[in-house]
């Protein structure tokens, strides 16, 4: 390949080689026709193939052919700590990429979620690097197969959206290496990802698409990446810093092409003799690289997948992450699963029991085939014999004629993005006269009910790019609708729909609640399949939910959500290892979940070097431990292990998420769960060594099911 490569890349003119690596539609590269290189075609990513735009306008081409299946959104991919789903899942983006004519997808979005407040929360996983990485190295197998880049995104440490080009994230090495660039470390060199999308925020000082240490010394040296960077849409600056760093692709959101920094003001210094040719000759190489692999060059060409989209199995795959996705956060005195046969008449209350999201929060917005919601899941699963009513409960105010130009325009452009990044200000229309009046009517619905079912929660006015949320509160006076409706109906479900974690002022009084993120096209029937006892559910939080926000490292430090710079002042304590390590109490914790079953561990056994655990030992470490489904009825656990020093130390977290495995048991069976793990588990990054160290010392290994509730624990003695 690298030979082909070489003998296209010299019979390729200056201006032709410069058309490769920036845009000339806003999704879209020049090809060379000559040559028989065609154009390449980027989309929108994560959660669907996103519809078509007008070449160089931010205007819907106004097809009829771009309608897609519609994805959970990651964070509810991650709820399923569910590899194989994680596979299927990146199975579908790629293949309806590919049937879509796409050579990459912008997915996945894997920025480590440093706060409950970032507005495009929803995009990511977690808050946990090792769970990140596992999931994003299935979601890239899962796109690329279909001969389809990934572009796992954004690079780095793009975790707020306030002041979101400009902002100057400050984090110190150790915290870096440990919390921020794992999981694109793992998406690269195990997923194989041949693409990574630079960040629009500066990191120490540097923007992330003229950023060397972070593209050149990290990115290309120490993890070989040969595959092509891309930059976020408007992320590069200068001309000269980005044509010297490994950035290869620069994308835009204006139609003057040719006045990209990476286009004519390139040529220019290039003739000036200012800049050297060969720089856009590494580019090149990089890009028809990728084109190589993805079978758009030479003989290949008639071997690449043509793929497909919005085929039954797509919706099927579609609805089994969603099923797994759902979280079952309270269940008191078996509240859950609702029978049936009990409910004559029944009311669903609140907006989101009828809102669509798919089509919002920004870059991620997609034209969705069809998209199920909670109240028509309900009403197709219950059929005839039940009446299911539905009162809205609390206002939202419509929204403005829709312009027909996409948002996107204005987001990036410093001077109009002050219009579009607004800070979402908690709206409450419930002291107004159709404020009372919906809750007066929601109140006199339940009273006649035999059943309740609150949807609430959050949408895309709230989880969007561009904005980060100023509150962890329900907006639209929810809170007051939820009390209200409680007072006549104790025990009523609450569902929260939402992209990230909502303050739950009511959790104590509510018997059950239920969580489930943006679940894709699939939202509503996997949630009744739930409620109803159709499916038990096996979804497990992939970040803390925090009661306030006061009690996030970020809300003390105050370092998030504020222009200028960020400081990172918590480091490695981010979710729950802060949370863990300083005590402090969480609403529901990280890698929590309930099921209509119950299981125990038991056995735990921890050996090294297939003996008994030695002193010295330094192969792999086998933990294995048994697990058992004690309840009535089938269902599936996470067995999540994490490590931490047996001392507790003010350096190290005192506990680390370093494996998992969802597991599917019969009511009375048992399996054995075994996992590996290697000192380089138990390592923090060393900054005068500038490397991973594992330090000599006694170790835990904890078995749990949540990272509060450890079932066993084992320790490991390590001496070098
Ligand atoms: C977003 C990216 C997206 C790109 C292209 C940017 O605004 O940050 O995630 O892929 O636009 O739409």
């Amino acid at each position: 390949m690298e030979q082909k490569i070489e003998q296209l890349l010299s019979q390729l003119t200056l201006e032709e080689k410069l058309d490769m690596i920036h845009g000339a539609g806003l999704f879209r590269t020049e090809g060379v026709e000559r040559l028989d290189i065609p154009a390449f075609y980027f989309s929108d990513g994560p959660h669907g193939v996103r519809a078509e735009f007008q070449n160089s306008k931010w205007i819907s081409a106004g097809n009829d052919d771009d309608y897609v299946s519609y994805l959970p959104c990651n964070s509810a991919l991650a709820s399923t700590w569910n590899r194989e789903l994680a596979y299927a899942s990146g199975s579908v983006l790629g293949e309806e990429a590919r049937g879509r004519g796409k050579d990459m997808i912008l997915a996945p979005g894997i920025n480590i979620k440093r706060s409950p407040l970032c507005g495009r929360n929803f995009e990511y996983l977690t808050e946990d690097p090792y769970l990140a990485g596992e999931m994003a190295i299935q979601i890239i197998k899962g796109i690329q197969q279909h001969d389809v880049s990934a572009c796992v995104k954004h690079f780095a440490v793009n975790s707020q959206e306030t002041d979101r080009l400009m902002v100057d994230t400050l984090v110190d090495e150790r915290t870096l290496r440990e919390i921020y660039l794992p999981a694109f470390k793992k998406a690269v060199q195990e997923g194989g990802s041949y693409s990574i999308m630079g960040a629009y925020n500066k990191l120490n000082g540097e923007h992330c698409c003229e950023n060397p240490v972070l593209l050149d010394e990290i990115l290309r040296k120490e993890w070989g990446f040969d595959g092509t960077v891309v930059s976020d849409w408007a992320a590069v600056h200068r001309t000269k810093e980005a044509a010297e760093v490994s950035l290869d692709v620069e994308m835009s959101v204006t139609d003057d092409f040719d006045n990209y920094y990476l286009a004519n003001p390139l040529k220019e210094l290039i003739q000036k003799g200012e800049i050297e040719e060969k720089l856009v000759d590494n580019k090149v190489r990089n890009i028809l690289r990728m084109m190589y692999r993805l079978k758009m060059l030479g003989e290949e060409k008639t071997l690449r997948s043509s793929g497909a989209y919005n085929t039954p199995e797509n919706r099927k795959a579609m609805l089994a992450v969603a099923r797994e996705s759902v979280i079952l956060l309270k269940n008191e005195n078996k509240k859950l699963p609702l029978e049936p046969k009990n409910m004559k008449k029944i009311a669903m209350i609140g907006q989101n029991a009828r809102m669509l999201h798919a089509n919002g929060g920004g870059s991620s917005e997609i034209k969705a085939l069809y998209e199920i919601n909670p109240l028509m899941g309900m009403k197709m699963l219950l059929g005839g014999n039940t009446k299911v009513c539905y009162a809205p409960g609390y206002m939202i105010p419509t929204k403005e004629q829709e312009s027909e130009v996409n948002w996107q325009q204005d987001s990036v452009n410093l001077e109009t993005m002050a219009a579009v990044q607004v800070p979402v200000e908690l709206r409450d229309f419930t002291d107004t006269e159709e404020g009372k009046r919906l809750l007066e009517e929601a109140v006199a619905l339940a009273k006649e009910c035999d059943e309740v079912i609150f949807v609430g929660g959050l949408n895309h006015d709230y989880d969007t790019e561009g904005n980060d949320r100023g509150t962890m509160k329900l907006p639209y006076g929810q809170d007051k609708v939820i009390e209200a409706l409680l007072q006549v109906k104790p025990d009523m479900t609450i569902v929260i729909v939402a992209g990230s974690p909502v303050e739950m002022p009511w959790k104590n009084q509510a018997k059950a609640i239920v969580w489930s993120y943006y679940a894709g096209m699939e939202t509503g029937t996997a949630l009744a399949e739930v409620l109803l006892g159709k499916v038990n559910p096996s979804g497990k939080l992939a970040e803390t939910f925090p009661y306030t926000y006061e009690d996030t490292p970020t809300g003390k430090n105050g370092e998030f959500g504020k222009p200028g710079k960020v400081e990172h002042k918590e480091g490695v304590f981010v979710g729950y290892r802060y949370y863990e390590s300083k005590e402090v109490e969480t609403s529901y914790c990280f890698g929590y979940g309930l099921s209509y079953t119950e299981f125990v561990l038991e056995d735990l056994a921890v050996s090294a070097d297939g003996g008994s655990v030695s002193k010295d030992a330094t192969g792999d470490i086998c933990v294995s431990l048994t697990v058992r489904n004690i309840g009535s009825r089938e269902g599936a656990e996470v067995i999540q292990l994490y490590t931490g020093p047996a001392e507790k130390s003010d350096e190290h977290p005192v506990k680390e998420l370093k494996n998992f495995v969802k597991i599917s048991l019969e009511a009375g069976e048992s399996k054995k769960v075994e996992m590996k793990l290697t000192a380089e588990d138990f390592a923090h990054y060393d900054i005068e060594k500038k490397a991973f160290v594992t330090k000599p010392g006694v170790y835990k290994i904890m078995m749990c099911t949540s990272v509060q509730d450890i079932g066993l624990v084992g320790e490991w003695n390590y001496q070098n």
